[in-house]
């Protein structure tokens, strides 16, 4: 094996690490607005969820090279605000029409080629085109390093999700509808299309408590 001490590393060779190794990484495609207005668009895929009650979701905005924080980040402090749309194969382009570093006060919805939707408990509007999107509201911000190669971890509280109907069947997201996308390293993206079933063996009898425990 290749033994790497990743104190001795730079953090862009750290970054590539982290996004090789951790994939396929899931895309919050996140819409925010500035405390004056300015409306914003920005991919996360340093993202998951954490606990369904409360429905609590986190994203990482790294810090920018000069060490500065991203305009998503400065907006969520400002307004405490944000709603996460999923990226699914249809938009996937359009997400990444935003990915540039856009000076703080340019619209990006007018690079996205998208179509905003109002949100009912949040001021960000969400995107129309997306199969499923969450409104939330900041719970804690972390702020981890202020240094380049630093970040955040945004923590938001869910307080309202919008489904495509088609992709909704009695509670359960529906995978093939959603075709959600995830982020590899570099470039590269995953369709979550190719899937297999594993079910989950139960406790083996020898450490069952109660007759119903498996
Ligand atoms: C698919 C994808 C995933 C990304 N994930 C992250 C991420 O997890 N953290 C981060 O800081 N930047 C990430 N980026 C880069 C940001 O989207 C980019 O820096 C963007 O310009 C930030 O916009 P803002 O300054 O308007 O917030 C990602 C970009 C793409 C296309």
């Amino acid at each position: 094996m290749l033994s790497l001490d990743v104190e001795q590393l730079r953090w862009q060779d750290c970054y590539k690490l982290l996004i090789g190794a951790i994939v396929p990484r899931p895309i919050a495609f996140v819409s925010t607005q500035s405390a004056a207005g300015v409306r914003n668009l920005a991919a996360f895929s340093f993202f998951n969820a954490i606990c369904p009650k409360p429905m609590l979701v986190s994203f990482a905005p790294m810090r920018r090279p000069d060490g500065s924080k991203k305009d998503t980040l400065v907006n969520i402090e400002q307004t405490g605000e944000f709603v996460i749309n999923v990226v699914s194969e249809d938009i996937v382009h359009h997400m990444n029409e935003t990915a540039p570093d856009f000076p703080f006060d340019v619209d990006e919805w007018d690079y996205a080629g998208l179509t905003p939707v109002p949100s009912l408990k949040v001021r960000p509007a969400r995107i129309a085109e997306s199969p499923l999107q969450m409104e939330c509201r900041l719970h804690q911000v972390l702020h981890l390093s202020e240094e380049p190669g630093g970040g955040s971890l945004v923590i938001g509280r869910v307080v309202h999700v919008h489904v495509r109907p088609d992709a909704y069947d009695r509670g359960r997201i529906l995978p093939n509808v959603l075709r959600a996308v995830g982020r590899m390293g570099g470039d590269v993206y995953a369709r979550t299309t190719d899937r297999f079933e594993l079910p989950r063996p139960p406790l083996p009898e020898a450490f069952r408590t109660s007759p119903g425990d498996s």
